[in-house]
């Protein structure tokens, strides 16, 4: 009888032990799929999934692109606008991490891949219904609010001219099909002003709606590796579900 009390309190004393994260880190989702995998931010946002143990399969519309991920994720050919393509990668994935760009072809903002890719998504991952995968998309700083409640583009910084007016406002399209969708689980997550910082240091400011700045006025910057560990904190987290966040060192 003394010696099964002890086995008991041994075993308890093991579960006791296991710290939750670890205990939580079972519930979590493992299946990560991943277009822009080959981008500037796509690139950083693979590494932090990989080393924080998710099972990632990377999309391109070019495999290649991909070759420095090779022997640590799967690699699939896709492109996003592709809708029956994305419904059978999204089909095997717990989640989605869009992060795609790329110079506009024309002036027209709706033709951007932003907006085109929102549509796109939205679409897809509608025909799986509320407990649809979770998708978190990289979204762009001119949608942000930046001065007086306005964005840049209310502010009428980027005239018709500008060489990035199709991005720019691509992205604000972009956002506007998240927020008019019903059943889509999306967060925009969205850089500062820039990502000219370097390194991972896992400690971020987190904001909503609004620009962070620093503590002198200026607008913030983060670097992509302090970004994608930010995107991957969301994703286990869900603090901005159906929302948009923009994160800062
Ligand atoms: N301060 C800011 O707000 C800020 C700063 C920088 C970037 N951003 C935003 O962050 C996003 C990523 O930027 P980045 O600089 O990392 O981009 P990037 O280096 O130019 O890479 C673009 C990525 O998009 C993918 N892509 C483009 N069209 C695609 C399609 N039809 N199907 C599948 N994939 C497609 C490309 O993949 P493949 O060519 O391999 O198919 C590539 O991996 C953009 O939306 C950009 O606007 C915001």
């Amino acid at each position: 009888m003394f010696r099964i009390k002890i086995i008991l309190v041994l075993f308890a004393a093991v579960i006791s032990a296991v710290p939750v994260e670890a205990r939580a880190e079972s519930e979590k989702v493992e299946r990560l799929l991943i277009y822009g995998a080959s981008g500037r931010i796509g690139a950083h946002i693979v590494e932090e999934a990989v080393s924080r143990g998710y099972a990632v399969t990377g999309v391109s519309r070019d495999p290649a692109r991909l070759e420095q991920f090779a022997d640590r994720i799967n690699i699939e050919v896709g492109d996003i606008l592709d809708r029956e393509r994305t419904a059978d990668l999204v089909a095997s994935h717990d989640a989605v991490i869009v992060s795609v760009g790329g110079k506009p072809a024309n002036q027209d903002p709706a033709q951007y891949v932003a907006a085109l890719s929102a549509d796109s998504l939205v679409d897809v991952l509608s025909r799986f219904g509320d407990s649809g995968p979770r998708l978190i998309f990289v979204g762009n700083l001119f949608t942000l609010e930046y001065q007086d409640g306005k964005t840049l583009l209310e502010l009428g910084r980027v005239p018709e001219t500008h060489e990035n007016y199709a991005m720019f406002y691509g992205h604000q399209i972009a956002l506007e099909t998240f927020r008019k969708s019903r059943q889509v689980n999306w967060t925009v997550a969205t850089p500062p002003n820039g990502l000219r910082l370097e390194g991972r240091t896992a400690n971020v400011r987190w904001g909503g709606d609004v620009l962070l700045r620093d503590p002198d006025g200026a607008p913030s910057q983060i670097s992509r590796e302090d970004f994608a560990y930010a995107v991957l904190e969301e994703l286990e987290n869900g603090n901005y579900i159906r929302a948009r966040f923009n994160v800062a060192r």
